[in-house]
């Protein structure tokens, strides 16, 4: 297969519903791609959907799961793989960073066996070679006594480290697409923005492609070309992160950008009423009209499909009005 032109999507998501046993539809019709050496971040409230969608690209979910419309990587559906298609795309092609990296890693394994495992049987690197490679990767995400760390177990690292030490691993694969579902969460704030600079510099240097899961809009802003707001298991907006905070054309978006807290720019954060809906809790109108300032009759009753307006896509009946009239952005930078 040809290589993908700056064009064409390296992921593409297509209409993915995921029914859950027991009729719970958990997503509904969520469609976006991600072009060669873009990021995107994936964000909203708990339950909206964020880790199923990427759980849908490596085909990791849960037991009796039922999946429509497709997942395609580099042209090739991934829901069509076979076995072993599927080990290759996971092993080669695509890489996890995990949310909390001390449950992800072996106890009993050390940084250096693991980290040479991943050459070894990702890249068939000879393991006698693997040992020097290992310390460039650790050097490559700001651990420079890479030698001495090869021989230390996950315990004998802080957090923020043995993260770096995920993100290496990661690396080490060659992947052309990365999946990070809330990578700094289980992290202290500083370490956080260590460990995100980190990522987000090994992920340019590579051109590599990434989904970003995270709950914090502004750090999704910082490090994504664009972002995808999901709510009840839908994409609401999908918008250049750039300038977001004042472009949001979603009341759901804009809500979410209110109820942010930051230090010494605006006003205190005002939280969105209610609580979020899962999708399968969502009557048969716009996912979000039960917390919505701006529902009407027609909000209740018909779904709003994800349309352009601008550069965004937003999925609301009201969004030209809105616009119009300014309503959404004026408390959210
Ligand atoms: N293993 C599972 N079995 C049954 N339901 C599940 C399972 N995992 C997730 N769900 C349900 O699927 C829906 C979407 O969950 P998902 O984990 O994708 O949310 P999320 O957006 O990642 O939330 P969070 O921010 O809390 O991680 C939720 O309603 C959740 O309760
Ligand atoms: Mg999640």
């Amino acid at each position: 297969m040809n290589a993908p032109t700056a064009e064409q999507p390296l992921l593409d998501i297509s209409g993915l519903r995921i029914d859950l046993t027991g009729k719970r539809t958990v997503l509904h019709d969520v469609s976006y791609a991600v072009r060669p050496g873009e990021s995107l971040g994936l964000v909203g409230e708990s339950g909206s959907g964020k880790s199923m969608s990427l759980k849908a690209v490596l085909r990791v979910l849960p037991t009796g799961a039922r999946t429509t419309g497709d997942v395609t990587f580099d042209g090739r559906s991934v829901t069509a793989m076979n076995p072993r298609e599927l080990r290759a795309f996971r092993s080669g092609q695509v890489a996890m960073i995990p949310q909390d990296p001390r449950a992800a890693a072996n106890p009993v394994r050390t940084v250096g066996d693991f980290l040479t495992e991943v050459l070894v049987r990702t890249r068939g690197v000879p393991r006698a070679q693997a040992a020097d490679r290992v310390v460039g990767h650790l050097a490559d995400v700001g651990i420079p006594d890479g030698e001495q760390r090869l021989r230390q177990h996950p315990h004998q690292l802080s957090g923020g480290l043995l993260q770096r030490v995920m993100i290496a691993a990661a690396l080490a694969a060659g992947p052309r697409l990365l999946l990070a579902d809330e990578p700094t969460t289980a992290l202290d704030v500083t370490t956080q923005q260590e460990v995100m600079a980190i990522l987000d510099e090994q992920r340019r240097r590579h051109q590599l492609a990434m989904v970003l899961v995270t709950h914090d809009l502004d750090l999704a802003a910082a490090v994504t070309d664009r972002i995808a707001v999901m709510y009840a298991g839908t994409i609401v907006e999908l918008a250049p992160s750039k300038g977001l905070h004042r472009t949001a054309q979603h009341p759901y978006t804009a809500g979410l950008l209110r109820s942010r807290p930051a230090i010494g720019t605006r006003s205190r954060p005002v939280s969105l009423p209610g609580r979020p809906v899962s999708a399968f809790e969502a009557g048969p109108g716009c996912v979000f009209a039960d917390r919505c300032a701006f529902t009407e009759e027609r909000c209740r009753t018909e779904r709003p499909r994800l349309e352009a307006h601008g550069s965004h896509l937003v999925a609301c009946h009201r969004v030209a009005e809105l616009a119009a009239a300014g309503t959404l952005l004026e408390t959210t930078s």
